[in-house]
C-alpha cells in the first residue's frame, strides 16, 4: 500500500530515527560528490497554492540529485478545487507522476488529495502543519548536539538530554508540528504566545497524553527563554493571514527574539527560524546574524531530510 507523509504523527519513532539516518547518509554522499540516484526515472508533481522559496527549491533540487525530475505548479495553475475537484486532480496526477508534494491552505485538502491519489503525497505545509520543516529542524539540532543524536540512535531511554526548544510567537503550523514531534522524541517544546494564539488544542492534548516529551504554554517570553537550548520563532502573520497583519503586529508586540532574550537562554543556545523572516518584527537583525544563529543550516537540511522522505516513499517498494 502506498504511504503518505502528511504529519509527523504518521511516523513511528523508529521511522523518524531511520529518516534521520538516511538524511545524514544522503547529505554525506552529496557532499562527497557521490551519485545517489535512487529515484532515477521518477517524477514528483509539486502543487503550490501559496508562495515558496525553500520548499520548492529543496524538493526540486532533491529530485534532481536523486536522478529524478520535478514538475512545479504555481498557485496560478491547476486551480485545485476550483478549476477541477481535488479527487479528480489527485487521480489525474497519479497517472503521470510517482509522487505529489503539495502546499495547500486547508489541511483537509491535503488529506483529500492523499485519499484520492494512488501515489504518495507529501505535505509541503498546510495552515495546520509543516512536518518537513520540523524534521529538518530536528536533524539540525541533533547535528549540533551529537550526544543527543547518539542517544536517539542507540534508542537509549530517558529524558533526551533535557532538551528544551522554546518558540516565541504564534501557535501556528510550525508550532503545531513542533508539538507533534514531542510525541515521537522526548524533549520539551515550550511556547510563549499571547492568549488565543496557542498551538492547536487537540495536538497539545495528544502530545501531553503521549508521555514521551511535553508541551508547555507560557505567556512571558523571558520566562519561556530561561534555560532553553533553542530559541525559535516564525512570522506573526502566516501566509493567508495577510489581512490580519496589522492587528497581529499589535498583539505580538513584545514576542520578539532579541539579544537580551538570547542572554536568558542556556549559554550555548542556538537561534532558529523556519524563514522567511520579518527582521525587526519577530526577530532582530542582530540575532539573525549572530554566531548563535543556525538558520541557514536549517534551510539546507530541508533538502537532505526531504530526499530521505522521497526515497522512503517513492523508492522501490
Ligand atoms: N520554510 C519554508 O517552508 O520556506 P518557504 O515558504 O520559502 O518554502
Ligand atoms: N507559518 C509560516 C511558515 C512559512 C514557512 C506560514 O505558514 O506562512
Amino acid at each position: 500500500m502506498k504511504k503518505d507523509f502528511l504529519d509527523i504523527a504518521d511516523l513511528t519513532t523508529d521511522e523518524v530515527r531511520a529518516l534521520f539516518e538516511s538524511a545524514k547518509d544522503l547529505k554525506a554522499r552529496q557532499k562527497r560528490g557521490e551519485p545517489h540516484e535512487y529515484l532515477k526515472g521518477k517524477t514528483l508533481g509539486m502543487v503550490f497554492t501559496k508562495p515558496s522559496t525553500r520548499t520548492r527549491v529543496s524538493f526540486e533540487v532533491g529530485m534532481f540529485q536523486l536522478g529524478g525530475h520535478a514538475l512545479y505548479f504555481s498557485p496560478q495553475e491547476i486551480g485545485l478545487g476550483k478549476r477541477e475537484s481535488i479527487p479528480d486532480v489527485a487521480r489525474v496526477l497519479s497517472r503521470y507522476v510517482d509522487g505529489i508534494m503539495a502546499r495547500l491552505f486547508g489541511h483537509e485538502d491535503i488529506v483529500a488529495l492523499a485519499e484520492h491519489a494512488s501515489v504518495p503525497v507529501i505535505n509541503g505545509l498546510t495552515d495546520l502543519l509543516h512536518p518537513c520543516q520540523i524534521l529538518g529542524d530536528m536533524l539540525t539540532i541533533l547535528e549540533s548536539r551529537p550526544s543527543l543524536y547518539n542517544q536517539l540512535k542507540e534508542r537509549r531511554e530517558g529524558k533526551f538530554d533535557n532538551l528544551i526548544v522554546t518558540f516565541i510567537g504564534d501557535g501556528n503550523n510550525v508550532a503545531n508540528s513542533w508539538a507533534t514531534m514531542t510525541i515521537k522524541i522526548p524533549f520539551t517544546f515550550r511556547i510563549a504566545c499571547p492568549e488565543g494564539y496557542e498551538p492547536d488544542k487537540k495536538i497539545v492534548e495528544q502530545a501531553n497524553k503521549s508521555n514521551v516529551g511535553r508541551v508547555e504554554i507560557l505567556r512571558d517570553p523571558a520566562q519561556a527563554a530561561k534555560g532553553a537550548h533553542i530559541l525559535y520563532t516564525d512570522v506573526w502573520a502566516s501566509m493567508g493571514q495577510e489581512a490580519e497583519a496589522e492587528m497581529r503586529r499589535k498583539i505580538f508586540k513584545g514576542y520578539v527574539i532579541d539579544g537580551a532574550l538570547m542572554q536568558k537562554a542556556a549559554p550555548d543556545a542556538k537561534f532558529m527560524h523556519c524563514l522567511p523572516a520579518h527582521r525587526g518584527e519577530e526577530v532582530t537583525d542582530e540575532v539573525m546574524e549572530s554566531p548563535q544563529s543556525i538558520i541557514f543550516d536549517q534551510a539546507e537540511n530541508r533538502l537532505h531530510v526531504q530526499k530521505a522522505i522521497m526515497v522512503k516513499l517513492m523508492g522501490k517498494r
